[in-house]
């Protein structure tokens, strides 16, 4: 996994702001590029997987990214997370551009940006229980006695609707759902500001997708953390987000709140994004007809 930074040195050099003000996340024109070692011809080849995005998050709100594979979703996620190269533009996390962070990325700044990933069985640690994870989570940042780390634990669960139970059982012995409720409580152990939910409901059925996403709501409401919600799909993104942004070859061709970007789609990228979840449900498709044609765009 390449952690190697590279600020834009030009616009990072510009003094920044603290501005507790501003929304909580702004990316600005930010690109990634990966280093491809050496071809035939002897030259590094590089790849631009992110070209020139911009958005903002506000605290409490939620960005749905949505897009096809390869279309630069993850990257943007890692670049965020300051995993990801950063080739221009910059990423201003709370007034503060995170290319000024250089190598060491301040504790802060890991506290409050968190992560949950399409996969929670290759992000859970096999070999532990869950409350020992969720334990490990609570004291990363915040040294607790037992007692108190067991109280936290068990707040932690109950907040995403697990219980005790479920404390003592490893990865492996709960299903989909429950397992990706875990690594939601993980994430909001640290108490974070911002999580980026990567594909978080991909893996899972339908209806335990609705489940999920009406549990991240119902804790955006509960304790105003803000959400970049990663999916491939428009259908999944819409309840959830705030404003969507859809990606395409790296370039983000359409952003605007969700409703508009849902029902009046003006790219015809994502007009085909559309189009494909409604081949995919006949039913749904004859309700989503129905439902724009009385809203006067075009179905
Ligand atoms: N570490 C890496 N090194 C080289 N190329 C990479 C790396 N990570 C991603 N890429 C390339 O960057 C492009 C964007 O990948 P990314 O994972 O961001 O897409 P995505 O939209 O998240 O796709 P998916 O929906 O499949 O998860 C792809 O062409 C991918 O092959
Ligand atoms: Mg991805």
């Amino acid at each position: 996994m390449s952690t190697d930074i590279t600020p834009d040195t030009e616009q990072s050099s510009e003094p920044s702001e603290p501005s507790k003000d501003g929304p909580l996340l702004s990316v600005e024109n930010l690109s990634v590029q990966y280093q491809l070692g050496r071809g035939m011809t002897g030259r590094a080849k590089t790849l631009t997987a992110v070209r020139d995005v911009s958005f903002s998050i506000e605290t409490g709100r939620t960005l749905g990214l949505v897009g096809e594979s390869g279309s630069g979703k993850s990257s943007i996620g890692r670049a965020i997370l300051r995993l990801a190269p950063v080739s221009g533009g910059r990423i201003v996390f709370d007034g503060q551009d995170t290319a000024t962070f250089g190598k060491r990325t301040p504790l802060s700044f890991n506290r409050d940006v968190q992560v949950v990933f399409q996969d929670p069985m290759s992000s859970l640690n096999p070999r532990q229980t869950i409350a020992t994870t969720i334990g490990q989570a609570i004291t990363r940042h915040r040294p607790l006695s037992g007692l108190e780390r067991d109280r936290e634990i068990e707040q932690a669960l109950d907040r995403v609707g697990l219980s005790g139970y479920h404390a003592d059982r490893y990865p492996h012995e709960l299903s989909g759902g429950q397992r990706q409720r875990v690594a939601i409580a993980r994430a909001l152990a640290p108490r974070p500001r911002l999580i980026v939910c990567d594909e978080p409901v991909s893996a899972l059925d339908v209806s335990t997708q609705s489940q999920v996403i009406n549990l991240l709501m119902e804790l955006q409401r509960e304790l105003s953390v803000s959400y970049l919600f990663i999916a491939h799909d428009l259908e999944v993104v819409r309840h959830i987000s705030d404003d969507i942004g859809v990606l395409y070859l790296g370039q983000m061709v359409e952003a605007g709140p969700a409703d508009q970007v849902y029902r009046t789609p003006a790219h015809s990228y994502t007009q085909r994004l559309l189009a494909s979840t409604l081949v995919a449900n006949p039913a749904r498709q004859a309700a989503r007809t129905a439902e724009r044609r009385a809203l006067g765009a075009d179905a």
